[in-house]
């Protein structure tokens, strides 16, 4: 059952019923700003950080789910309705949500009175704009009164939700003119406020929550509302909140239109007060807050016109952003992925790490190392110059021997002592960025900057010293096998071999109760020798000669380990345990299989000159290959080893255990397409493709527009439905399988790399890439029928010849657009 469908000229999806199996969200703002826009108005904003920055209360977990957003309650006619349908649930005669880049539309009506809302943050300022447009679309004249809402966070989210003997008396507002402004500890140490503004005169506000709603009443039955009348109360402590009441008349036909500024303002701090708080004054005399940065972003969006030209510039920024890699092919679910919503998703994983969605909560998770590296690779070809700073950010939170923190705070940039470091597969991950943007860029000057170890200025190196301590921080830390080590777990989270927790409630991956020594992870190796290469050849390539040669060699002895000890007949084996017992391997009774370690060996090309690549890629796809993408490994753990950590925990079919963790699903696509199997490559990237299971939202229920985390595994009662969408590493993977690797516009050191592996049955398609400052339009003609190969490639009607490494297309970087005709076959 479809609840929407893509309009591919407009870049939006469009969602025709607002019960849909789950929130479908957009989110809002590119730089600062962001707000979670669901389909029917639900969400939060925040200004830089989800966690200590919050200006708009969210309940997560709620029944029923979704409670908090920007809502408005419309009366006319003696009916009381919201035409988002949430909260009331309201009956419309009329409804459409549409997702686009960077703003949502919403239109409803009813009783013929029509309803349209755009929400977006604009460009360079920090706040979310809410513009709504009233029609009267009967023939009756019209009084209609609106009422706006949203509840205020007390700016630092967990403590919002936790310490409410000290929150329940520290709410502060006050009202000026058509504007409300949440002032919560602007008395003491902060110096930034909210507001909550609309551009008409308005007939009364509501700043208490209690006042406006009722204590017993929820966000669809506000009292106020139904008495059409606003209190003017004034928050002191419990929860403020910001309503205006709008009256306004409407003739037949005629339209109104508002426009509602939900703003973040900062004022220096000699300059935080237009009037002082008096010390002689009784306790409601505060002080006047210094409203000029408020009053300024009120007046640049005090009209519709100034608004529409924010929401221009935006599309703009959108079209000039997607232009950069955009295809054209028959198979439209695939185009439209790859063009737009793939790349979308990637800019907002590349904004928000894992910090909020509908699944992360937004105070838990800050940046992750290995995260955040990886979201560069679907995100570097947007904005090179973002990616380059977000590398020496990431970079700074490296330890000076190599290893590194696990997650870091957006805001203060600093490690994350919580959760610490000893993940032993983050080093190499900063390589894998690195690579990816010297790759895309050609800017060796990123390896000379400066940047500081556990951001401490004073121990600051190279960023080539960064990588050098990465690819030594694996040599060094290798077990009995000479595999690496392992350490609180790799890239899987919840293989946490030296944890051994079995204490409810304890952190699996912090539980550092036994030091092994011996636990080892052939994905670690993968990962060093599908990055390792990169490295040697960037030293080669900076007049490195020497250690370049000893990282070859190094990449050449750490495959050989691979092959010696990391090979198990007829796949590769994922670890060894604490007691140097094999997991992923025929012998054991459940885990015989792993997807990750398989999938990168041969992305490290491990096994290809001899059959193994082949074999192991088999064995996944006939052990693990399911209808919705391929299991993470099988059988299932059915029953709770400690030894293993958190990733026996789970119920079997969720998660880590054997559900299909779609993140390194990408990785057998890539896999496949270094065998050459153009057909299976693309088999596996349409699996886990939501646009190609829109007809199947009843079953997946999360967004058919973006890719989740995870759809649950056969084992699992709910076989084939997602969840955690849009935070996920699996957006950049699934980018880089399609663009690089089956489509084969692959960046390379030297250029870009034409080497497409495709479906025998696609047999032509074009792809527009934007590339070090030139435009290659790319027409890939493949009526051969072929699964891979390019027979001739012509740049500008030359013939282009073949390297060592295949057709690459010099960096011409001279801002011209530039014809290139691939023949496959
Ligand atoms: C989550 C984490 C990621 C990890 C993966 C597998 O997606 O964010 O870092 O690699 O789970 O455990
Ligand atoms: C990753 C995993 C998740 C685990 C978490 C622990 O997000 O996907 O299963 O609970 O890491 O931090």
């Amino acid at each position: 059952m479809k609840f929407g469908y893509f309009d591919d000229d407009a870049r939006e999806y469009v969602i025709t019923r607002p019960d849909t199996p789950y929130p479908w969200i957009n989110y809002l703002g590119s730089e600062n700003f962001y707000g979670l826009f669901s389909n029917t108005s639900g969400g939060y904003c925040f200004y830089r950080d989800a966690r200590m920055l919050r200006l708009t209360r969210y309940r997560y977990n709620n029944a029923p789910t979704d409670s908090g957003g920007r809502y408005f309650y419309i009366c006319e006619g003696g009916d009381v309705w919201t035409p988002s349908w949430m909260p009331m649930k309201s009956a419309l005669d009329r409804y459409e949500c549409r997702h686009g880049m960077g703003y949502s539309r919403i239109s409803s009506a009813k009783n013929g009175l029509a309803f349209a809302q755009i929400s977006f943050v604009p460009l360079k300022d920090n706040c979310e704009i809410h513009k709504i447009t009233l029609t009267n679309e009967s023939t009756a004249d019209k009084d209609v009164d609106i009422f706006s809402f949203v509840e205020f966070c007390l700016w630092n989210a967990f403590d919002d939700m936790t310490n409410f003997q000290r929150n329940y008396s520290i709410g502060e507002v006050e009202v000026e003119g058509s504007c409300i402004y949440h002032k919560t500890e602007y008395r003491e140490r902060r110096s930034h406020y909210a507001i909550w503004a609309v551009n008409v005169p308005i007939a009364g506000f509501d700043t208490d929550r209690e006042t406006f709603l009722g204590l017993y009443n929820g966000f669809d039955c506000p009292k106020t509302v139904f008495a059409k009348k606003a209190n003017n109360s004034a928050a002191s402590g419990w929860a403020p909140i910001g309503s205006h009441h709008i009256r306004t008349h409407l003739a037949p036909g005629e339209s109104k239109t508002f426009v509602f500024t939900l703003g973040y303002c900062e004022n220096p701090d000699n300059q935080k007060w237009e009037r002082a708080p008096q010390p002689s004054e009784a306790n409601n005399a505060l002080g006047v807050i210094n409203k000029a940065p408020a009053k300024a972003l009120m007046e640049k969006y005090s009209t519709a016109e100034a608004v529409d030209r924010a929401l221009d510039e935006l599309n703009r920024y959108w079209s000039a952003l997607l232009g950069r890699f955009s295809v054209e092919a028959e198979d439209k679910r695939m185009a439209r992925m790859a063009s737009v919503w793939n790349q979308y998703q990637c800019m907002v994983t590349f904004n928000m790490s894992r910090s909020a969605s509908y699944f992360e909560s937004g105070i838990g998770r800050g940046m992750g190392f290995r995260d955040s590296n990886q979201d560069l690779l679907g995100f570097v070809h947007l904005v090179p110059e973002r990616a380059r700073s977000r590398i020496l950010d990431i970079a700074a939170t490296q330890f000076p021997d190599g290893s590194a923190y696990h997650q870091y705070q957006p805001l203060t940039k600093r490690g994350n002592n919580d959760v610490g470091s000893g993940f032993n597969d983050d080093p190499l991950w900063l390589i894998c960025g690195a690579a990816a943007y010297i790759r895309e860029t050609g800017d060796y000057s990123i390896l000379d900057e400066k940047v500081p170890f556990d951001n401490d200025e004073k121990l600051a190196e190279s960023l080539f010293i960064h990588l050098k301590r990465s690819f030594d921080y694996t040599l060094t830390h290798t077990g009995p096998h000479g595999l690496p080590l392992i350490g609180r777990a790799d890239w899987n989270d919840c293989l946490n071999l030296n944890c051994f927790s079995k204490t409810p409630g304890e952190s699996f991956q912090t539980t550092a109760n036994f030091e092994s020594g011996i636990a080892e992870s052939v994905l670690i190796a993968a990962i060093f020798a599908f990055v390792g290469p990169d490295y040697a050849e960037i030293c080669r390539r900076t007049g490195r000669a020497e250690e370049a040669e000893r990282a070859g060699k190094a990449v050449a002895a750490m495959v050989e380990t691979v092959n010696r000890h990391g090979w198990d007949g007829n796949w590769f084996l994922r670890a060894y345990d604490a007691y140097g017992k094999k997991i992923g391997g025929r012998e054991c009774e459940d885990g015989q299989i792993f997807i990750e370690s398989n999938g990168f060996a041969v992305m490290a090309g491990i096994g290809l000159e001899d059959g193994r690549a082949q074999k192991a890629l088999d064995s996944v796809k006939e052990r693990l290959d399911t209808p919705y993408g391929i299991v993470l490994q099988q059988p299932a753990y059915k029953e709770y080893h400690p030894e293993l950590g958190e990733i026996s925990s789970y119920p079997p079919g969720y998660k880590e255990n054997a559900g299909i963790f779609c993140h390194n699903n990408p990785w057998i696509t890539i896999a496949e397409t270094r065998l050459g199997r153009g057909t299976r490559a693309f088999e596996t990237y349409k699996k886990i493709n939501p646009a190609y299971r829109e007809d199947d939202n009843l079953l997946r229920r999360l967004e058919p527009y973006v890719y989740a985390q995870m759809v649950a595994g056969r084992d699992a009662p709910r076989f084939g439905e997602a969840k955690n969408s849009w935070l996920t590493g699996t957006a950049a993977w699934a980018f880089v399988s399609i663009s690089q690797y089956i489509l084969g516009i692959r960046p390379v050191f030297d250029g870009l790399l034409i080497d497409p592996c495709v479906p025998s049955s696609m047999k032509n398609f074009s792809v527009t890439r934007h590339f070090r400052n030139a435009v290659y339009r790319i027409t890939v003609d493949n009526t051969a029928g072929a699964e891979k190969g390019v027979k001739s490639v012509t740049l500008d009607g030359q013939a282009l010849e073949r390297s060592a490494d295949g057709f690459v297309l010099p960096a011409l970087g001279d801002g011209k657009t530039h014809e290139v005709i691939t023949l496959m076959g």
